[in-house]
């Protein structure tokens, strides 16, 4: 091999571990840039928390039999209808939050926690619950649907009458 022969090698490898470096370098850049980017869409967007709605549609009153309580468990609430109207009463135990069951065997709302035992109208009977279950306010919609407030809570006796 000539001189020149091994010079031209030697230029040539010079430029692939050039062209390899800026590869590098492009790639590091795009990288960091990708970065930035998101950081900055993160905190561009605005930081805020999604609750669902404490207002919520029970459907039509004639879904409800006269003398039945409706658990509906996305809301946590029972719909109770009686000779008298309709109540919204809260499932959540006023003992320590748990989820109350309905006993229609018993015609008794039970918590499964610490035993407490409410009546069909949330009233306490029995066990270290505090206090009656909460009952929330409910209305008519202008179409005709049974709608509850979570957020207002109303006299036990005030009962929706249709
Ligand atoms: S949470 Fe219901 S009785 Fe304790």
């Amino acid at each position: 091999m000539s001189d020149s022969d091994a010079a031209t090698a030697v230029v040539r490898s010079e430029i692939s571990r050039r062209d390899f470096l800026n590869d590098v370098a492009a790639g590091a850049l795009g990288i960091a840039g990708l970065g930035a980017m998101v950081v900055t869409y993160r905190f561009l967007s605005p930081n805020a928390l999604f609750e669902p709605s404490t207002t919520f549609r029970a459907g039509n009153p004639d879904l409800y039999p006269v003398n039945s309580v409706t658990f509906n468990q996305d809301q946590q609430v029972y719909i109770v209808r009686t000779q008298e109207g309709f109540y919204a009463v809260s499932a959540v135990c006023t003992h320590l939050g748990c989820i109350t069951q309905w006993k229609p065997d018993a015609n008794m709302i039970a918590c499964p926690c610490h035993g407490s035992k409410f009546k069909s109208d949330g009233t306490k009977v029995e066990g270290p619950a505090p206090r009656s279950l909460p009952h929330f306010s409910i209305t008519l919609t202008p179409d005709g649907e049974l709608l509850v407030n979570k957020m207002e809570t109303i006299k036990p006796e005030q009962a929706l009458k249709v």
